[in-house]
């Protein structure tokens, strides 16, 4: 007890704590996102969405990390089968840690990826055949590159509408394609905030002089993931908590006590985060689309 306890009366140790907390810094998701990480130290093949599972009946119990992963690939698949003149450049928007853009180079495509998450650039500037890879935030992205076909996949929450629109405009080609994957919300309320909402969306299409070519609600097809994720939090995290915590009650009943506040701090946190991956909810208050827009070609 007096070893836990001594570094909070040592000055020299408090003055070291206080640096390294000066040294940290704020966490910004954006250059660094410990999430997305995480899913990619889980997932062997480089994607960071949520899948196309053709059977949308795939129940969450019979579903492997390999299955996970093949409809991964599937994915990459329906957005490729978009992309229709294959000579122009891609740019691939928040390409995560390459896997969509390493896909597309193995189908002869001339494709570039943008992320501005320090953790994602250092591995793909590490692949051996990768992707050319611009560090930036795609609203601050300069270039005098254009492309043929821009992909937003699950990226566009990250990003804000109107200043992304505004980049698009300026560095896509005449009669250029937009694919977009992502979640978004039916309605302003929500009981997760992830996701633009779907009505903002389409008044940028209007304003900005885009027309949908092709949309899809494909919510059934990555719910197979949502339900798989729910599953492992339901059946595996949950209990090994509860454990964790019972455990903890007993070896240190003193300190159980005493973190009492964070503790419950952490539990609402959790119960926030868990909602977003509530299939039932996510289906009445969210959708997952593809769409592809296409810019009018100038009358000359
Ligand atoms: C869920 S991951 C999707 C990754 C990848 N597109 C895929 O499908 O595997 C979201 C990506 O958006 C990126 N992102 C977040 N904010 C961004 C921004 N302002 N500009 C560009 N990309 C951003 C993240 O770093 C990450 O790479």
């Amino acid at each position: 007890m007096k070893h836990f306890f001594s570094p909070f009366f040592n000055p020299v140790k408090l003055v070291k704590a206080y640096r390294f907390h000066k040294k940290t810094g704020r966490y910004d998701r954006t250059v660094n996102d410990l999430e997305l990480k995480l899913y990619s130290k889980i997932l062997k093949n480089d994607m960071l969405h949520l899948g196309y599972f053709d059977d949308v009946n795939t129940a969450p119990e019979f579903i492997s990390i390999g299955h996970l992963e093949q409809a991964q690939y599937r994915y990459a698949e329906i957005i490729a089968e978009q992309i229709l003149d294959k000579d122009l450049p891609v740019l691939d928007v928040g390409c995560g840690m390459g896997g969509l853009s390493n896909f597309l180079l193995t189908k002869g495509i001339n494709v570039e990826a943008l992320t501005p998450d320090r953790n994602q650039i250092d591995y793909i500037e590490r692949l051996e055949h990768g992707p050319v890879c611009h560090h930036s935030r795609f609203e601050d992205f300069r270039t005098e590159n254009k492309y043929g076909t821009i992909i937003n996949s699950e990226s566009l929450q990250y990003l804000n509408l109107d200043k992304t629109f505004r980049k698009v405009d300026h560095i896509i080609l005449p009669g250029g394609r937009w694919i977009i994957t992502d979640v978004f919300r039916r309605h302003e309320e929500s009981s997760n905030q992830s996701g633009h909402r779907i009505g903002d969306l389409l008044c940028r299409i209007k304003e900005h002089g885009w027309k949908i070519a092709y949309e899809r609600d494909i919510t059934p097809n990555i719910l197979p993931t949502l339900k798989l994720l729910h599953m492992y939090v339901d059946r595996y995290l949950i209990p090994l908590s509860h454990y964790a915590e019972e455990k903890f009650t007993y070896k240190k009943a003193w300190l159980f006590y005493l973190t009492k506040n964070i503790r419950q701090a952490i539990f609402v946190k959790s119960k926030k985060e868990i909602l977003a991956i509530q299939p039932e909810l996510f289906v009445a208050e969210k959708k997952y689309m593809l769409y592809v827009l296409q810019k009018e070609i100038p009358s000359s």
